[in-house]
């Protein structure tokens, strides 16, 4: 793509000329600087949970910082890993000194509510900095820990060190902190009428790349039924009339692709008229609303209509 060829400038022609040639960017680690290597991992792993971890150190005093390279790595035995950078400097940050020296954190979800705060926690304070006080926060005694919970928090795991590695000593090296969970705390509200966790409820923040964030609202949750089939069709067994629909959407293909038997002739035969009144393409459609509304056989009976009979 030249720079500057006016096409470009109508970001229609310029979607379209991305769908017709698939433009993808090509990084190699080595050939490009750290700093925008830093933001291509910020910006395309996401959303990622932040970790917002708790400490303290040999004084007693508190800190308190988000990590986002932060995830559950197990649940037997339960498990999280967080990974803190070095400094510029190359220097060691509070929290990965504190947990080397005493073994201990507490993580904390961040909710909506408190995401302003946990964003003011993480300046570099200095080392004396009580970081609860500085982002009025509340500190929480914790069962199983020195370290305090945040209050605020609607989710806090308690966790005992398991090992660090340290994958170098530069500025920006990082050092994995593998952690046992010792004691969970969840909010009350968290859980439905049926004691399940209901994730809208919680509205925990991920962090996208450079300062934008996700909240868990009930508008950018969606759910995708667990497959009640033991052994699906996948899309190899499935008929080129389906798979190489120009209605429906990969999305909308796995789920026929989810089943474990296509409808037979017999069981299509009904819906013929639909296909001779209406053509390949509108039963296509019927059938790609039926997928919307969750019934995928009525859907896949439609298709199959196309495949038996045109
Ligand atoms: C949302 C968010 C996520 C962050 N994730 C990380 C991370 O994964 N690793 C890291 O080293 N620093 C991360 N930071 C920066 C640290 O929070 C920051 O360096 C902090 O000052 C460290 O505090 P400490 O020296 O008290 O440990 C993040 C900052 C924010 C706001």
């Amino acid at each position: 793509m030249k720079k500057g060829n006016d096409l470009f400038r109508y970001p229609f022609i310029f979607y379209l000329y991305k769908e017709i040639n698939n433009i993808m960017k090509t990084f190699y680690p080595d050939s490009i600087s750290k700093k925008a290597l830093h933001q291509i991992m910020l910006g395309t792993i996401t959303p990622r949970p932040i970790a917002f971890v708790s400490t303290v150190d040999n004084e007693g005093i508190r800190n308190l910082a988000p990590f986002s390279y932060f995830n559950a790595i197990s649940s037997n035995p339960p498990m999280l890993v967080l990974s803190v950078n070095r400094n510029t400097d190359g220097s060691k940050k509070d929290t990965l000194l504190n947990i080397e020296k005493t073994g201990e954190c507490v993580v904390n979800m961040v909710d909506s509510s408190i995401a302003n705060q946990m964003v003011l926690a993480s300046t570099a304070f200095s080392k004396s900095t009580d970081e609860f006080m500085k982002s009025g926060l509340t500190p929480i005694s914790s069962s199983t820990t020195k370290a305090y919970g945040v209050k605020e928090s609607p989710v806090r795991f308690e966790c005992k060190l398991e090992r660090i590695i340290n994958f170098g000593d530069f500025a920006g090296a990082s050092s994995l902190i593998i952690c046992n969970v010792s004691c969970v705390h969840i909010e009350e509200k968290a859980f439905d009428k049926n004691g399940k966790i209901d994730p809208v409820s919680l509205n925990i923040i991920g962090r996208l790349g450079r300062a934008f964030y996700v909240k868990t609202t009930k508008e950018s949750v969606f759910s995708i039924p667990h497959l009640k089939t033991k052994t699906p069709l996948g899309f190899d067994n499935l008929p080129t009339s389906i798979t190489n629909s120009k209605v429906l959407s990969g999305n909308d293909i796995s789920k026929i692709a989810g089943l474990e038997n296509l409808p037979t002739i017999g069981e299509v035969k009904h819906l013929k008229h639909l296909l001779d009144s209406f053509g390949p393409e509108v039963v296509h459609q019927i059938a790609g609303a039926e997928l919307q509304t969750g019934d995928i056989h009525s859907a896949a009976k439609l298709l199959m209509t196309v495949e038996y009979f045109l």
